[in-house]
C-alpha cells in the first residue's frame, strides 16, 4: 500500500482554504491526517472535509511538529506565510504557499504543473514550493502549448478578475453592494476591499500602482512567467476587477516567431492537458466565468487570427481562480511531489 500523509492546511477556511479542502478530498489525496488551521478567532469553527466536520486548530510555532505534519499548504496571506512556512520546514514539512510571499525567491520553484514540473525537483533547497498568482496561471497553461508551436515573441493581455481574487470578505462587499442598490441606497454603500464601488463597475486596479505605472497584479504577471516559462517573454498586462463573484478571464493578443493558424493553433490547445477548447462561434460557444465555476480546467475560446497579421493570435481564456488559480494548482503541485518522493 502506497504511504498516506498528514497534511495541514493553513487558512482552512478561508475562500482558497476552503476549496482545496474539496479538491484534496475529489482527488482521493492520500491523507493519514488533515489538519485545518487558521486564527484563534476560528478556534471552535469547523471545516467540512467530504462527509466530515473537522474541528480547525490555531496556527502556531509548535503545531507542525505536534501534528507531524509532511505537507503544509498555505493560504493566509503572505505575512502568515513569511512568520511560520519557517516553522512547517523545520517540522520536516514540504511548504505548497499559495501568497505571494515566496515567489520571485531564487531559491525557491515557482510551479505549475502543466507547465514546469521539474522545478518541483528543487524544492529540496528550502523546503517550499511557491504556487503561482491566480491570474498567471491560467494564462501560462494556454501559452505553454502554444509556446511549443510556434515560440511566443511577446504576449498582450488584459484581465477581467472576479472579486473572490481578494478573498471572501470582498465577495461580500460586492453582495451588498448590490443588495444597497436594490434599496436604492448604492451611493451610502461601503467599499473597503476595493478603492471604488464594485457594483455595477469596472475597476482598473489591482493591487497598488508602482513607479512604472503597472499595478502589482500586472507585474506578478510579467515577472512569474518569466520564471515559469525560464525566459523573458515581453508580456505586458492590464488587470481589471469586474463586478463577477468567481471566475477569472482574460483577452490575450500573442505575438509569434513565426506564422500561425487558428484552426492548428484551436488543436493544439486542444490536445494540451487541462485545457478545454470551446470555441463554436455559430452557436455563441466561448467560455465565460459562469462555465469555469468549481471546474479544474481552463477554457480557451475566441481562437482567431489577427486581421494584419500572420505572426498572431487573439483568444478569451477563463478558469475558476479559486481552483485552478489557487487550490487545483496547489494540489496538482502536492500530487507529482508525492510521485517524485516516491520514485525515490
Ligand atoms: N482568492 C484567490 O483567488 C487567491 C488566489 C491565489 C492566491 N491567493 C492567496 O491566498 C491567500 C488567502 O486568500 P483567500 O482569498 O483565501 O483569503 P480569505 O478568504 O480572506 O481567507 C484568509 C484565511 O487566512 C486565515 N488567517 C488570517 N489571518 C490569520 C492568522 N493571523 N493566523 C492564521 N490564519 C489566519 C483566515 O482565518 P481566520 O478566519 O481565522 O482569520 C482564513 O482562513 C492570500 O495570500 C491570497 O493572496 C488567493
Amino acid at each position: 500500500m502506497s504511504k498516506k500523509y498528514n497534511v495541514a492546511v493553513v487558512g482552512a477556511n478561508g475562500a482558497v482554504g476552503e476549496e482545496i479542502l474539496a479538491v484534496l478530498h475529489e482527488v482521493s489525496f492520500p491523507i493519514n491526517k488533515l489538519v485545518p488551521l487558521a486564527s484563534s478567532r476560528s478556534l471552535g469553527k469547523y471545516v467540512e472535509y467530504g462527509n466530515k466536520e473537522i474541528a480547525i486548530k490555531e496556527l502556531t510555532n509548535s503545531v507542525f511538529e505536534e501534528e507531524d505534519i509532511e505537507i503544509a499548504l498555505f493560504s493566509a496571506g503572505g505575512s502568515i506565510s513569511a512568520q511560520f512556512a519557517s516553522f512547517a520546514v523545520k517540522a520536516g514539512a514540504v511548504v505548497i504557499d499559495n501568497t505571494s510571499h515566496f515567489r520571485m525567491d531564487e531559491d525557491i520553484p515557482l510551479v505549475v504543473p502543466e507547465v514546469n514540473p521539474e522545478d518541483i525537483a528543487k524544492w529540496k533547497k528550502s523546503g517550499i514550493i511557491a504556487n503561482p498568482n491566480c491570474s498567471t496561471i491560467q494564462m501560462v497553461q494556454a501559452l505553454k502549448p502554444l509556446d511549443d508551436a510556434y515560440t511566443l515573441t511577446r504576449v498582450d493581455v488584459s484581465t477581467y478578475q472576479a472579486t473572490s481574487g481578494a478573498g471572501k470578505n470582498a465577495m461580500e462587499e460586492l453582495v451588498n453592494q448590490m443588495k444597497d442598490f436594490f434599496s436604492f441606497k448604492l451611493e451610502d454603500s461601503q467599499h473597503k476591499a476595493f478603492k471604488h464601488q464594485i457594483a455595477l463597475n469596472v475597476i482598473p486596479q489591482i493591487d497598488v500602482f508602482l513607479e512604472n505605472g503597472y499595478t502589482k497584479e500586472e507585474m506578478k504577471m510579467v515577472n512569474e512567467t518569466t520564471k515559469i516559462m525560464n525566459r523573458e517573454i515581453p508580456l505586458s498586462a492590464t488587470c481589471v476587477r469586474v463586478p463577477t463573484l468567481r471566475g477569472h478571464a482574460e483577452a490575450l493578443t500573442l505575438t509569434f516567431e513565426t506564422e500561425v493558424n487558428a484552426d492548428e493553433a484551436r488543436d493544439t490547445l486542444k490536445k494540451a492537458s487541462n485545457i478545454v477548447v470551446l470555441d463554436d462561434t455559430k452557436n455563441s460557444i466561448y467560455p465565460m466565468p459562469v462555465t469555469s465555476l468549481g471546474k479544474n480546467e481552463t477554457f480557451v475560446g475566441r481562437i482567431r487570427g489577427d486581421i494584419f497579421s500572420k505572426n498572431m493570435l487573439h483568444l478569451f481564456i477563463v478558469a475558476d481562480n479559486l481552483r485552478v488559480g489557487a487550490a487545483t494548482n496547489a494540489v496538482r503541485i502536492a500530487q507529482k511531489w508525492v510521485e517524485m518522493e516516491e520514485k525515490k
